[in-house]
């Protein structure tokens, strides 16, 4: 059966409708943070899915990948790579637009924190149309990264992100509506 940490992580989510915009029903993991349990147990799913599997890089997506990011790269013996929105990191980047539901936006790395060949998952704590996640992949991937796999907290399934990732593997804990 299912993992019995699923249901308590799932249920510290707290979902407000209407956020930010009339319609939308936000997924809001800071009740997930206040949850030290299952906080905890969301870290440590990460943890035992990836700690074997050679990753030398977690890149973590601005800004809720940088809360989940840094302690399974901690806990994995891995470096933390931020990939971060426009004219915020401070040394040379590299950059790829990506789509949003009204224009652009664009994702940033920096030159150096990365080497060719190295195994990297990615990480944000969700998907929904996938345009975010497909983007740092591309970022990593132009510095030939082995992206392995994508990792999410919560997915969006009636957004079909998973498919815009195409033959990315993406693994979630939660599916919410
Ligand atoms: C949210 C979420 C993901 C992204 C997913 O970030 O945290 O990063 O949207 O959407 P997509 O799959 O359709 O690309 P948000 O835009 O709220 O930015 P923020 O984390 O900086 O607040």
């Amino acid at each position: 059966g299912e993992d019995p940490r699923l249901a308590r992580i799932a249920s510290a989510i707290r979902v407000i409708p209407d956020f930010p915009k009339p319609g939308i029903l936000f997924q809001d993991i800071t009740t997930l943070l206040l949850d030290t349990k299952a906080f905890r147990d969301t870290i440590d799913m990460f943890v035992e899915r990836y700690r074997d599997m050679n990753i030398s890089v977690v890149a973590g997506i601005e800004a809720r990948g940088f809360i989940f990011g840094p302690p399974i790269a901690l806990a994995i013996g891995a470096k933390f790579v931020p990939m971060r929105k426009p004219k915020k990191l401070p040394g040379e980047v590299i950059s790829e637009e990506y789509s949003l539901e009204y224009g652009t936006d664009r994702m940033e790395m920096h030159v150096g924190a990365v080497q060719a060949g190295e195994r990297a998952i990615v990480i944000d704590d969700l998907i929904a149309t996938g345009g975010t996640l497909s983007a740092a992949i591309r970022l990593l991937e132009r510095v030939r990264v082995d992206v392995v796999e994508c990792a999410c907290v919560i997915e969006l399934p009636e957004l079909k992100g998973r498919a815009r990732l195409e033959d990315m593997p993406l693994f979630v804990l939660v599916k919410a509506a």
